[in-house]
């Protein structure tokens, strides 16, 4: 049995860098810690830290009842909202806001300021987009995440658009829908902000997935770049298990005769890739 393990597959820099940003915080004794939302979209990794008495507020409404602490931003970046409460309340901030999205607020923060109509292309309910929204002057943005959305859309009014992108989308997906807006004619610029992270890891699972019979991709549930390598390695290899750690591998039903890809979202921590690597070299 060959393995072929990606590269890529894993923790992208932004996350690892959030994830040792939180565990720094929690090794201070007697402080009340809480990520908002939780750090990454691994159970695991959250289950962790809550024993490490790391606390998580999912919202504002949350947010408004901590009397003290310090609350930790997560890669996925908030509003600026988020930002002037947590200052209202006194709270320190932690911010592991991934730098490739800090750049996206200051884009689209500057664009819509400067009277610019701003396409967010990516899923509305993704907390990224929901973050970046929230740096949009209010009623200036729309959040584009199909082809029927692309064609459907119409600005009433004569403005130029500013087109960015979540960091974790396709990004063929993200070309067709740029290319739907140049058709309409207008007046654009168009920011690529797809991560590399992502790009690099999607195109070396397409490649692995293509050369193997078997394809597991390893991820939460919850974690929509995992999916999406899930949907990419699905289309080149149908024999493709999305698991979220090897007890979800059922080595009854795998189906396998010589060559088995893996690779993983980018919260997915390294034991437990390791661990699905070495059970799978174990079992065949
Ligand atoms: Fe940042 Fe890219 Fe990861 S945007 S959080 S390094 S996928």
């Amino acid at each position: 049995m060959e393995v072929k393990l990606a590269k890529t597959a894993g923790f992208c820099f932004g996350v690892k860098r959030a994830v040792e940003m939180v565990y720094e915080e929690a090794k201070k004794e007697g402080m009340d810690i809480y990520t908002y939302g939780p750090i990454i979209h691994n159970e695991e990794v959250v289950k962790d830290l809550e024993n490490k008495g790391v606390g998580v507020i999912e919202n504002l409404t949350e947010l408004e009842g901590i009397k003290k602490g310090t609350l930790v931003i997560r890669s996925h970046g908030v509003a600026k909202q988020v930002y002037q409460k947590i200052q209202t309340k006194g709270l320190t901030v932690v911010d592991a806001t991934c730098p490739f999205v800090k750049k996206i607020h200051r884009i689209v923060e500057r664009e819509s300021q400067a009277g610019n109509y701003i396409i967010i292309i990516g899923n509305e309910k993704h907390p990224e987009v929901e973050g970046i929204v929230g740096w949009c002057q209010p009623g200036t943005y729309s959040v584009i995440a199909s082809v029927q959305e692309a064609q459907k859309f119409d600005l009433q009014v004569e403005k130029k658009i500013c087109i960015v992108a979540q960091t974790t989308f396709n990004h063929n997906k993200f070309e067709e829908l740029v290319e739907i807006f140049e058709e309409k004619g207008y007046d654009r610029v168009v920011l690529n902000t797809i991560c590399n992270a992502t790009w690099e890891r999607q195109s070396e699972a397409k490649e692995i997935a293509k050369q193997v019979d078997a394809m597991i991709v390893i991820g939460g549930k919850t974690s929509s770049n995992t999916q999406k390598l899930y949907e990419i390695c699905k289309k080149e290899c149908k024999n493709t298990y999305y698991i979220q750690t090897l007890v979800d591998l059922d080595f009854e039903t795998f189906q396998s005769t010589g060559c088995v890809g893996i690779t993983a979202g980018a919260s997915t921590p390294n034991n437990i890739i390791e661990e699905v690597q070495r059970n799978v070299r174990i079992k065949f």
